[in-house]
């Protein structure tokens, strides 16, 4: 589908639905909209793509740590997630972080384990660090929504040995 299309698709399925950009040429299915004054990102996929991602921010309602879930829509086969807009940019490959960022990361990770969800994407490209310097996840749809058993033990152990790599050595 073309950025039009999406584009059509975002104003079906929200009616006041104000398009602000784009967020990445490569990926027409996100939108940076407003929405009733609210800053926010419309994430679009065909059918179930979506499915894990919005099972996830159903279910994370810290907003601390995850982005706030603003509403949902399906509309003819596709899942559309209206979520937070985060203020900031990916972190780049290489870039480390600093002990209270380390920490506030792992304090995330924690949470979102807590919560029963593992395997998470934790790589820069899937790390937005706000102006005030905080990482913040966001991109969910690749894993695991389940009860703790021994294949999540091991996906918690990647999880960890990922954060462990962006840590820095101050
Ligand atoms: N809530 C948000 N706030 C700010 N920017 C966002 C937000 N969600 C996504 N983005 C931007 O859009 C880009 C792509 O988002 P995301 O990682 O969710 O998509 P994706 O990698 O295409 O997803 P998937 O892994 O489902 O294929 C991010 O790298 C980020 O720059
Ligand atoms: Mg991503």
């Amino acid at each position: 589908m073309t950025k039009s299309d999406y584009e059509r698709l975002a104003h079906d399925m929200v009616s006041r639905i104000e398009i602000v950009n784009s967020l990445d040429s490569a990926r027409p299915n996100i939108l940076q909209v407003r929405v009733d004054g609210r800053h926010a990102v419309l994430k679009m996929g065909i059918a179930d793509s979506l499915c894990k991602e919005l099972s996830v921010l159903e279910r994370t309602v810290d907003s601390k740590h995850t982005p706030v879930l603003f509403d949902s829509f399906k509309t003819d086969g596709h899942i559309g997630i209206l979520r937070e807009f985060i203020e900031g940019k990916c972190l780049e490959f290489g870039e480390r972080l600093n002990p209270e960022q380390y920490s506030s990361l792992r304090e995330s990770v924690r949470y979102l384990h807590a919560e029963g969800i593992y395997g998470l994407d934790i790589y820069p490209g899937n790390i937005l660090m706000t102006p005030e310097g905080r990482p913040r996840l966001f991109d969910f749809n690749t894993c695991d929504v389940c009860i703790r058993d021994s294949s999540s033990r091991y996906r918690m152990s990647w999880d960890w040995e990922l954060i462990n790599i962006l840590r820095g050595d101050n």
